[in-house]
């Protein structure tokens, strides 16, 4: 006879529970990658060029929410996870220009059915160690068989140049057991000031261009409203 192994009815609820999370911030984080393109795709059209490079998302694995909740004293249950986690879906927006990411956030968090709940802007305060980026926990409505529900998406926001160190920084700093020594940290912090200075002049060449291809008259393009991000 064919064995069945079962398990204890209540773990089998639990599980069932984080498929269920899964499958609904999977939908969040859908719309809102969804929202994304097609302002990247708009930006082609209109404007001839594409603000976002790439972008990289993921839903929190069942594990890291378990020890998140436990870090914060909680159980590893699934209704702890939605009261208490923001980040259970993250998209990482990756744009060309320090620009771009101002605008990207400000297009994305200006549409109506999203709601803005917290902003940190590590690009104008950036961490102690180095770190840059701009942060969004955003809101967003999911409609399902069992009605609408708002499901938060943590939208990093950062410029290749930023997510070139942060990418690395993290590869430094998690594949280790020891804590990185401080003249390292500091290499590591020096390297951050170099890449945003680098990051400064790439946006100046580009607007400098934007500028010389509208005077030559040659090709005069259409440019994105400018925006102001003040959080
Ligand atoms: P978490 O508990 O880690 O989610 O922190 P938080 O709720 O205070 O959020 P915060 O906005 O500070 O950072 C959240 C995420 O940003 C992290 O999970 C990382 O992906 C990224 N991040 C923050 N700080 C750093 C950093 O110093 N280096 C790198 N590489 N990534 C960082
Ligand atoms: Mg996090």
């Amino acid at each position: 006879m064919e064995h069945t192994p079962q398990w204890p009815a209540e773990m089998e609820e639990l599980i069932r529970g984080f498929v269920d999370l899964r499958c609904r911030y999977q939908a969040a984080l859908t719309e809102v990658k969804t929202k994304l393109d097609i302002l990247n795709e708009e930006f082609r059209v209109r404007y001839s060029r594409n603000p976002i490079h790439h972008m990289e998302s993921r839903i929190k694995a069942p594990a890291s929410v378990a020890q998140k909740l436990a870090r914060k004293g909680f159980a590893p249950t699934p209704e702890n996870a939605v009261q208490q986690l923001k980040d259970i879906a993250g998209i990482r927006v990756v744009c060309a220009y320090r620009e771009d990411v101002y605008t990207i956030a400000k297009l994305l968090t200006s549409q109506d059915d999203i709601r803005l709940l917290r902003t940190r802007d590590y690009i104008k305060e950036p961490k102690a160690n180095g770190y840059r980026s701009l942060h969004l926990i955003v809101e967003i409505p999911v409609f399902l068989s069992t009605g609408k529900q708002y499901l938060p998406v943590e939208v990093q926001i950062r410029t290749i140049a930023m997510d070139f160190w942060a990418s690395l920084e993290h590869r430094i700093r998690y594949k280790v057991e020891f804590q990185v020594p401080e003249d390292l940290n500091r290499e590591l912090f020096d390297a951050a000031q170099r890449i945003a200075e680098v990051d400064e002049d790439m946006q100046r060449i580009h607007d400098r261009m934007v500028e010389l291809a509208n005077q030559s008259g040659v090709s005069s393009q259409p440019q994105p409203p400018q925006v102001d991000w003040e959080e």
